[in-house]
């Protein structure tokens, strides 16, 4: 089978990494890729959302199935204007990846068919004062959110009603994300911890990956700004068998269910964030596709060939007892370029790849990176992630061989936090309900 996977982050890089490990399959590309993929995939210089060039590339190269990695191609349409010609891809349709694109959309369709989230309402554009009003009546912080795709920047958390006016005012009236934000959500705060639970899905049968936590703030102790990630570990203590088991039955199923009777059937990975409140799980958001940085640890995880996996739902055939899971955590420690999520410098050389490259049970993800002759250079902000597995559950050994692997990677301005994983050590030791 010839692959063809788009995308160029750890997301993209960890998928790679596990189709390359398939014994069906024989050509797999990358559009674009990074210097890391280059390892496993042939690069292909085409943008992600230039869907007619990557439409013919596929045509040209008897690509017999196509991955997405992001949102944007999937929100765009990609999935529709492939099946239209013919070519099996994985990833939802237009529609219904208005889970995704759309928040407001999102949010009434879990009104309807009744899937636990935060109470809220939503206004469109010319709804300003209405939606200040509604601000005043919701218990403090609010949050604020852009309806639409805003780079993971268009949530506010307003710890005064003041600020919230400020943000609306922003969004709606000054267009601060353009489009996407003249339609906002407003919800009230849920307290909890946050855990992301992926489901593959055909559209009528589902399986359930490793459950994970993201560490999304900069800073240890999750203090500071939010960024894309800054590490991950799975699987997630906090999601016990019973809860998962309620995030199934209450959040999957009926998602399924309702996206089906809505005539817009969900097929591809449906990334559910939830929040564990102490009144069970509520959906936070969904995605329309795997999310980053935790599909480099849920992807390391599962045991099963992935490549048959995807093809088996873009057919319709999933088989869910094809998707097991290794008895094994795993930790990915992001390494990123000092100042990001702000300003920060890319172009530098990164050293100690070959000295972890055979490392047994630990893989280094490139999240944004390029070669230059033998080197290799960093060219984002979120420049690797080092995942390394523990395994029969060892998530403190995944920690400490993570950390001693990153601590042999070098580039100037390298920054990482140090803590990542530890939420879930914490958890370990309260609970006897480790293992799920
Ligand atoms: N209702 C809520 N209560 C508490 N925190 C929230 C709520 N909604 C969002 N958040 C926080 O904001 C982050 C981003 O919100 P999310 O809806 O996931 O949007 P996006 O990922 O598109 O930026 C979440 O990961 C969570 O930390
Ligand atoms: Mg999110």
């Amino acid at each position: 089978m010839n692959i063809l996977v788009i995308g160029s982050g750890g997301r993209e890089h960890a998928i790679v990494w596990k189709l390359r490990q398939s014994p069906r399959v024989k050509a797999l590309y990358c559009a674009p890729g990074n210097a890391g993929i280059a390892q496993q995939a042939q690069l292909v210089s085409l943008k992600p959302t230039d869907i007619q060039g990557l439409l013919r590339f596929v045509k040209e190269n008897g690509v017999e199935l196509t991955v997405v990695g992001p949102e944007q191609p999937l929100v765009d349409g990609i999935v529709d204007e492939f099946e239209r010609n013919g070519l099996r891809i994985f990833g939802p349709s237009k529609s219904a990846a208005m889970l995704e694109g759309s928040k407001a959309f999102a949010k009434k369709f879990m009104a309807n068919h009744g899937i636990p989230t935060a109470r809220f309402r939503s206004f469109s554009s010319g709804g300003f004062s209405q939606a200040e009003a509604y601000t005043r009546e919701l218990p403090l912080p609010i949050v604020v959110k852009a309806d639409g795709l805003a780079a993971g920047k268009g949530v506010l958390i307003c710890e005064t009603h003041d600020a919230a006016a400020v943000a609306l005012r922003e969004m709606m009236s000054n267009k601060a994300f353009g489009t996407a934000g003249e339609t906002v959500v407003i919800e009230e705060y849920l307290e909890g911890e946050e855990a992301s639970v992926f489901a593959l899905t055909d559209g009528d049968r589902f399986a359930v990956l490793a459950t994970a936590q993201d560490h999304k703030r900069i800073l240890d102790g999750d203090q500071g700004k939010n960024t894309g990630g800054m590490g991950a570990y799975a699987t997630a203590p906090i999601v016990t068998k019973e809860v998962l088991k309620q995030i199934e039955e209450e959040i999957i199923v009926p998602t399924l269910e309702g996206m089906k009777s809505d005539g817009m059937p969900y097929r591809g990975c449906l990334y559910c964030g939830l929040m564990i409140t102490p009144t069970g799980p509520k959906v936070i958001e969904f995605n329309c596709r795997f999310g980053d940085p935790e599909t480099q640890v849920v992807v390391p995880l599962i045991d099963g060939d992935l490549a048959e996996i995807l093809l088996s739902i873009s057919e319709r055939r999933l088989d869910p007892s094809a998707v097991k899971q290794h008895a094994a955590s795993a930790v990915c420690v992001v390494m990123a370029s000092r100042g990001y999520p702000d300003d920060y410098q890319t172009g530098k050389v990164i050293h100690g790849l070959e000295k972890v490259r055979h490392e047994d049970g630990l893989v280094v993800f490139h999240a944004a990176t390029r070669s230059d002759g033998e080197q290799v250079i960093s060219s984002g902000g979120r420049v690797l992630g080092v995942t390394a597995i523990g395994y029969d559950h060892d998530l403190k050994g995944a920690i400490d061989a993570a950390y001693r692997a990153v601590g042999s990677l070098t580039f100037d301005g390298a920054y990482y936090r140090s803590d990542i994983g530890q939420k879930g050590l914490r958890r370990q030791s309260h609970s006897s309900t480790r293992e799920h």
